[in-house]
């Protein structure tokens, strides 16, 4: 299965911020620079982008980390595609991501990826092709959670009919949390634009998925008990991914 002949499609691959939980490990490099187990966290939504045959690749770092991720990945020869680089001066969220790529994207559609977001199931690269395939609008990826209050979640009627997505909330409606995982029409670079930044002082990736959503542009895919999904922003949740990474390939 590959991605259709047609279908203009770039990635993104968001690795800024300052990864200020996880210090004082990220104090002098960047958190998708640290190690997953037995390589560094950036290889894994890398590989969900060239497995899926994305071809065209940019890595948003921060300016100080950028010339590590270059001594790493250079540009792209080895992964069989083509890598560019561009800095986020500062960390003002997921859909800035999309503002900032606006001529690099150049009307194709794109695939965001987290650069702290594992997948891990059977099918997903076959879900995902699919994805890009039949994206109309945007397509995100949801799975349930224990702590759906750290995450972006998502409200269903009893048709499994999205609602809203909500920012962190308090008291979540559902344990159904959006991933970092995100396919956007050519579209969504000028809607960033019209987004103001949040309370927590970022261009929020769920204002932007509601902008899809008002719009009946709003595909969600649940990822099923066969998939994983691990982020890796705290310091349990890293030592996790590294045993489950671990796990996986013992196995
Ligand atoms: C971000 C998004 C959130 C999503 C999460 C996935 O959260 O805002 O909707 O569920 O990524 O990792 P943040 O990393 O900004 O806390």
């Amino acid at each position: 299965m590959s991605i259709d002949n047609n279908q203009n499609i770039k990635g993104i691959i968001l690795a800024g911020g300052a990864g200020t939980r996880l210090y004082p490990l990220t104090k002098i490099t960047s958190k998708q620079l640290l190690p997953v187990y037995d390589k560094p966290m950036i290889f894994y939504p890398l590989s969900v982008l060239v497995n899926a045959g994305v071809k065209e690749i940019m890595i948003i770092t921060t300016k100080e980390d950028q010339e590590n991720f270059k001594k790493l990945l250079g540009y792209g020869t080895d992964w069989g595609v083509n890598i560019d680089y561009i800095v986020q001066k500062e960390p003002e969220g997921i859909a800035q991501s999309l503002m900032i790529c606006e001529d690099w994207i150049n009307n194709s559609s794109v695939a965001l990826i987290l650069g702290d977001n594992l997948f891990f199931g059977p099918n997903f690269n076959e879900l995902l092709i699919d994805a890009i395939n039949n994206n109309q609008g945007a397509t995100i990826f949801c799975i349930e959670s224990d702590t759906p209050e750290r995450f972006g979640v998502i409200d269903f009627d009893e048709d499994f009919k999205v609602l809203s997505i909500e920012e962190k909330p308090k008291d979540p409606k559902t344990n159904w949390i959006v991933t970092g995982l995100y396919i956007y029409d050519k579209s969504a670079s000028s809607l960033a634009h019209t987004l103001k930044k949040s309370n927590r002082g970022e261009f929020e990736i769920t204002d932007l998925n509601m902008i899809y959503l008002n719009n009946k542009k709003l595909n969600v895919k649940k990822l099923d008990s066969s998939f994983s999904w691990l982020d890796t922003g705290t310091f349990d949740t890293l030592l996790e991914a590294s045993n489950y990474v671990k796990n996986l390939e013992k196995n």
